[in-house]
């Protein structure tokens, strides 16, 4: 059993009438997936408040579309950093000023160390655009065709220090049709990641749960 849960069950779970999860974005390029999550906030589907929106990316549309908003905005630029733990210190400095509570990886092009993902134990989500564990990593849409699988998806799924191994919380399933290249695919998958992400972490915040070996038992115990 993981005290990471337990732990968040006491202090951080919020049902829909109680103060707002403040939730830090990470991203590197387009964003559209921080659209969907600000987009069910404004809605009032998802009780969080976006206390930022960080970037390694100086320009990201993701991070423009941010501050177009009006919402609080930073570029933490790993090439300025002497190496991986000063540019995390500098990311960790940022979420700390903002007093992220969450933290949402969408599109975030680095890979997070145990160091990092232990300051936010069970509080890091990511979303992956297939049905992990098949097919992590990189270049998914073309594996997924290579392969000839018959369904993809997405996932949302809790940080670990694997690449895109963590506990999962919500997938979602694709048809892969027999005419699909990587566009159409990913445009498919896309579509359900928008819908899936802020459900995922709707659920994490209303919802008692807990991790169970790589398990998350939803429900009371
Ligand atoms: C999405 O497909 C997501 O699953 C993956 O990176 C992509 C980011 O897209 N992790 P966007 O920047 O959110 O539009």
């Amino acid at each position: 059993m993981s005290a990471g849960g337990t732990e968040l069950g006491k202090t951080l779970r919020r049902g829909r009438n109680s103060p707002r999860a403040r939730l830090a974005v990470l991203l590197s390029g387009r964003g559209s997936n921080f659209l969907a999550l600000h987009e069910a906030i404004e809605r009032g589907d998802l009780g969080a408040e976006l206390v930022v929106v960080l970037s390694n990316v100086d320009g990201a549309p993701g991070l423009e579309a941010a501050q177009r908003f009006g919402l609080a905005t930073a570029v933490v630029d790993h090439r300025m950093a002497a190496d991986r733990p000063a540019h995390e210190a500098q990311v960790l400095a940022t979420l700390e000023r903002y007093e992220a509570e969450w933290i949402c990886l969408a599109g975030y092009m680095r890979l997070l160390s145990a160091e990092f993902v232990g300051r936010y134990p069970h509080r890091i989500l990511n979303i992956h655009p297939s049905l992990l564990p098949s097919f992590p990593g990189l270049h998914v849409h073309e594996q997924v065709l290579q392969h000839g699988a018959r369904v993809s998806g997405c996932t949302v799924h809790l940080v670990d220090a694997g690449l895109d191994s963590g506990p999962i919380v919500m997938q979602r399933a694709v048809d892969v049709q027999d005419d699909d290249d990587p566009q159409t695919l990913a445009a498919r998958v896309l579509t359900a990641e928008h819908e899936t992400y802020w459900r995922a972490l709707r659920r994490l915040l209303e919802d008692p749960w807990r991790v169970q070996g790589r398990r998350i038992q939803f429900g009371p115990r």
